[in-house]
């Protein structure tokens, strides 16, 4: 599109700056804080493929959403390398005008094989789930038995194929907190921006409870006996971690605090899960399909205004509401689909 983008806000006067797509729902982890095993076990029934977006519905939704200035796409899942023909994808996000950031979240098992393929078809970043050092823990908070090396290796064909990674570690008490340091240890030797995130009560199945989640302050108080860390200023509008640098070096550190330091206040994301459901909060008990919408037949012009009629009655701050009965007993869509 050529010209001005369009400016306009939700409710909360916040704009739209970011468009998080999930391409599958399925994921060769089992992570107990997100798609527990004994919920998504072998009947658990996933997307069939004429459910999922195809590739050209996927870039025409992204098409919209930069027209409607979104600068920054994330890729997300489930586990976004198992979905096919993904490069594909990427390529051709990377050709729409207006889109300057295009990001990946995934577990890192398969950035081995696809890191340089990724990078040569216009990936930027990758963010990598890692909630353990150690094989034990880590093993047991994947819920499949996969140790540390496969997601090292996948961290470091990421970085070796050109790039940037950060990252996360979602820290459960009684299971995971006893690798903070160590984790934290590792990553600044490796001078990789690390981010600690709280477990938070996304979905219906990962029996979150407020005694489960290892606060920011508790976490950086751990992380200060090891170095110092000294506060960051914003890297950009909306960013969800606070960011420190460990003192006297350029290492960088990150806390992402949703349950304990809500940032609803400047959320410019919009979520569209793999069936093409378009969410506007994490925590959303409903969205609104712009697959049925594209496969009615709508064209550009109707999703952009579709959405733009979406986003302008938006009041999402759920993270600023959450009490302890909001966490358990509203409907919310799992992780897995939404997309994180
Ligand atoms: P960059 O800052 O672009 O690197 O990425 P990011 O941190 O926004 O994305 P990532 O997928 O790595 O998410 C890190 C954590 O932040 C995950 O636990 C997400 O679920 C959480 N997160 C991302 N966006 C939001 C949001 O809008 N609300 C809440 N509550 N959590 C979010
Ligand atoms: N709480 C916090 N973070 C979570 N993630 C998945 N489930 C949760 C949860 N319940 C994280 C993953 C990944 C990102 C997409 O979201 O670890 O890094
Ligand atoms: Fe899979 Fe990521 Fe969820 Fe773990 S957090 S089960 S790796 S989608
Ligand atoms: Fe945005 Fe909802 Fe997260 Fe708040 S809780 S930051 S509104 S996605």
């Amino acid at each position: 599109m050529s010209g001005a983008k369009p400016i306009f806000v939700d409710r909360w006067n916040r704009p739209l700056r970011d468009l998080r797509i999930s391409v599958t729902d399925q994921c060769n982890f089992r992570c107990v804080y997100c798609m527990p095993a004994e919920i998504f076990g072998p009947n658990f029934r996933f997307l069939r493929e004429d459910e999922l977006l195809t590739i050209d519905e996927m870039v025409l939704i992204a098409e919209c959403f930069a027209e409607l200035g979104a600068e920054k796409v994330r890729i997300t899942g489930g586990e976004p390398l198992l979905r096919k023909e993904l490069p594909l994808f990427v390529e051709r996000l990377a050709a729409i005008e207006g889109i300057r950031d295009i990001a990946l979240t995934t577990n890192g098992v398969h950035l081995v094989k696809m890191a340089a393929r990724l990078k040569e078809a216009g990936l930027q970043r990758v963010n990598v789930s890692l909630d353990a050092l150690e094989d034990e823990v880590f093993k047991k908070m994947n819920g499949v038995g996969v140790g540390v090396q496969p997601v090292l290796k996948g961290i470091a064909a990421a970085k070796a194929a050109g790039l940037s990674v950060k990252v996360n570690m979602v820290v459960k008490k009684g299971w995971n907190d006893s690798q903070i340091i160590p984790m934290a240890k590792y990553f600044k030797e490796q001078d990789i921006p690390l981010r600690f995130i709280e477990f938070m009560d996304v979905g219906t199945s990962n029996g979150w409870d407020v005694a489960q989640v290892v606060t920011k302050k508790e976490i950086y108080k751990q992380i200060q006996t090891f170095h110092p860390l000294e506060p960051l200023e914003q890297a950009y509008f909306g960013e969800v971690a606070s960011r420190y640098r460990y003192v006297g070096t350029n290492t960088e550190v990150g806390f992402i605090a949703s349950v304990t330091e809500s940032f609803c206040a400047s959320c410019t994301r919009a979520r569209v899960s793999a069936d093409g459901t378009l969410y506007t909060c994490l925590f959303a008990s409903e969205g609104v399909s712009l697959k049925h919408l594209l496969r009615q037949g709508a064209d550009k012009a109707a999703v952009k205004q579709f959405v733009m009629d979406v986003w302008m009655k938006r009041t999402d701050r759920y993270s600023e509401e959450r009490t302890e009965q909001t966490a358990k007993t509203r409907k919310k869509i799992e992780m897995s689909y939404i997309g994180g």
